[in-house]
């Protein structure tokens, strides 16, 4: 949600922060600014609206500075306007600042600086940050060695909430700090220039190699050096660590939009996740956990924590973890989790999928779920993101980076790396037959060969959406594992088309939904598990006599002339039936939000990562 941006070094900055706040731009937001400090003064230029309206701003082709931060605001306190908008300056303009994230102090902090003498020119909770560290800076010898940082540490540790924060200050023409505390912030290096992002593919372009921050750590920055302290300035040591995604692959490459981009790249990305964790000698390595069998015996029960659509992987991976490992697992909202005071002791097992590894909610419920002590594991697409560094282990899914808001690849590579899971823990305490195993490992590596198969749909689910884009409501129905599809499905399509939609069990319609469906409504039906098509099949003829429009996505050899479109779909294990199902899906939202005009990478209201509560 949102972004920043930072450079030091010895190339103009502006251009690079216009760059770089491009590349944010898909994490949604309402204001942006910039900041950079030039020969005797520090600029400040920012605007509400988009990012490109920067570049008109008088003076902006004039600032020569090589040090500057950078903004995308998605507002929490005040209105969107130019007033709101950051980089925000203390009174003295010695210091700017950005920021992401929640001031929840920001009142007292406010009314203790307005005592002080101290004006406010926005709504902002972010304003106290540059005025708070004005005041310990007052306070300090000035311009001595070590007082911007001493100042800025100070002000920060008065905060509470959540936040990243870049700062800059005209008497250290030469230094850019930062911090962060339950909101992303990544540092680039190289040799004689350093960035700070929000993310990793904005600045892809100009290093591989970067550094991660944990909760109130700070970094000074200079062109050539970058130091790192815990929150008592004591120098800590960190790893750089090496990036393998390139920069192409945060790049559209000829699609129109991202997300088309990301579903044709699931093949890809599921060869990803498999990787060397499934071989075609059937070895199954998941080399990031150590598990032995006595302590995995212990466990007796699972919870699966995340929010939206890695909530709807959870759902999917609960099917086969219980099925294979025989042990009771829970699909828990991570929302929701962190307030019922959950049951969970030291023989809980937790797995906490993020694609981003930034969403608030789900750190906050594995903080908690820690706090009780539970054992935790991390699913995370984001090298180095905040959920992997405070999980006890972390496994990655390695899709790529994936750009656009509504996700898709992520969504399939969860899926597939919870069903490896479930294969690894049930191969160590041997809970299932091997050759059930066996054939679902089989299947897994077949997948990305089916998926390309699956795309063939592409263009006769593109004619459809033509048919059905303008209408206001639709269903999705499913039974069992294709129920959790059905959710999902739902999902994509409120997001990106804002058609008001529903995911129904098909059984319970009958119990109240089926009031709803005249002419003008059209329902999909997700029916891959031979076992229930037959009931399915029957609730969809239910809608069919009231009017409804009907589309079947199923891998069953179904009576197809009752329908108005059946897409078939290659066969597969029950248990990863999702991730094939999805696609036409996934397509399908697509499609009707071209349809409607509408931006598909940036739907209204939603940002890429929910780093708020
Ligand atoms: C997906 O299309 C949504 N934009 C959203 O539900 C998302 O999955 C959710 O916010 C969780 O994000 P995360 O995986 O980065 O934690
Ligand atoms: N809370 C701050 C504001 O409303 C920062 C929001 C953000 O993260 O962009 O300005």
């Amino acid at each position: 949600m949102c972004g920043i941006v930072g450079y030091i070094g010895n190339k103009k900055a502006t251009p690079i922060l216009l760059n770089g706040l491009s590349q944010l731009e898909y994490r949604g937001y309402d204001s942006a600014g910039i900041s950079t400090i030039e020969k005797d003064k520090i600029s400040l230029m920012k605007d509400k609206g988009r990012v490109k309206n920067l570049y008109d701003l008088t003076g902006i082709d004039s600032l020569e500075g090589t040090v500057g931060i950078a903004h995308t605001r998605w507002a929490t306190h005040g209105k969107p306007s130019k007033e709101n908008s950051h980089p925000h300056m203390d009174n003295s303009n010695t210091f700017s600042v950005v920021h992401n994230g929640i001031i929840e102090n920001y009142n007292e902090l406010r009314a203790f600086l307005t005592d002080k003498g101290y004006n406010f020119l926005s709504e902002t909770d972010s304003e106290v940050i540059p005025n708070l560290i004005h005041y310990y800076y007052q306070k300090e010898n000035k311009k001595e060695k070590g007082s911007f940082l001493t100042a800025f540490k100070n002000a920060c540790l008065d905060l509470k909430g959540s936040f990243s924060i870049a700062g800059i200050c005209l008497d250290f023409p030469d230094n850019m700090i930062v911090v962060r505390k339950d909101s992303p912030l990544v540092i680039g290096n190289s040799e004689t220039e350093n960035y700070i992002s929000s993310d990793i593919p904005a600045i892809l372009s100009f290093t591989k190699k970067f550094y991660f921050l944990n909760d109130l750590e700070f970094a000074v920055l200079y062109r050539d050096n970058i130091v790192f302290f815990d929150k008592n300035l004591s120098i800590i040591h960190k790893e750089c660590q090496n990036i393998s995604w390139n920069a192409s692959s945060a790049e559209k490459n000829g699609f129109d939009d991202y997300m088309l981009k990301e579903i044709y790249e699931q093949p890809t990305a599921i060869r990803e996740t498999i990787g060397f964790r499934l071989q075609e000698d059937g070895t199954c390595n998941l080399d990031e956990l150590n598990f032995s069998k006595p302590y995995l015996s212990l466990i007796n029960q699972i919870y699966i924590i995340a929010c939206g659509t890695a909530m709807h992987a959870g759902l999917a991976g609960k099917v086969c973890i219980e099925k294979l490992c025989k042990i009771p697992t829970q699909v828990d909202i991570a929302s929701e989790f962190r307030y019922r005071d959950p049951l969970i002791d030291t023989s809980t097992l937790c797995i906490f999928i993020s694609q981003s590894g930034e969403t608030a909610d789900t750190i906050a419920a594995l903080k908690l779920a820690r706090s009780k002590g539970a054992k935790t594991i991390a699913i995370s697409n984001v090298i180095g993101s905040s959920i992997t560094r405070e999980a006890d282990y972390c496994i990655y899914t390695h899709a790529g980076p994936e750009i656009a808001v509504a996700s898709t690849k992520a969504y399939t590579s969860q899926i597939v790396l919870l069903n490896i899971l479930a294969i690894h823990l049930a191969e160590i305490l041997e809970t299932q037959d091997p050759k059930i195993i066996s054939n679902l490992k089989k299947e897994i590596l077949q997948l990305p060969k089916k998926i390309e198969e699956t795309l063939k749909c592409s263009e006769v689910i593109k004619s459809f959406a033509k048919t059905v884009y303008s209408e206001k409501d639709m269903f999705f129905l499913g039974r069992g594992i294709d129920e959790t599809v059905a959710r999902e499905a739902s999902l994509k399509l409120k997001e990106i088309s804002y058609i008001h939609s529903e995911s129904y069990p098909a059984g319970e319609l009958k119990h109240g939904p089926i009031a709803l469906i005249e002419n003008g409504v059209t329902v999909i039906g997700i029916l891959t598990d031979s076992t229930l098509v037959e009931k399915s099949i029957s609730n969809i003829q239910e809608v069919i006599t009231r009017g409804a429009k009907t589309l079947i996505i199923t891998n069953q050899n179904i009576e197809n002339s009752m329908f108005d479109l059946v897409v078939k779909i290659p066969q597969t294990s029950p248990f990863i039936s999702p991730i094939l199902s999805v696609v036409p899906m996934q397509l399908f939202a697509y499609y009707i939000s071209k349809e409607k005009g509408l931006d598909v990478d940036k739907p209204r209201n939603l940002a890429k990562s929910v780093t708020v509560e």
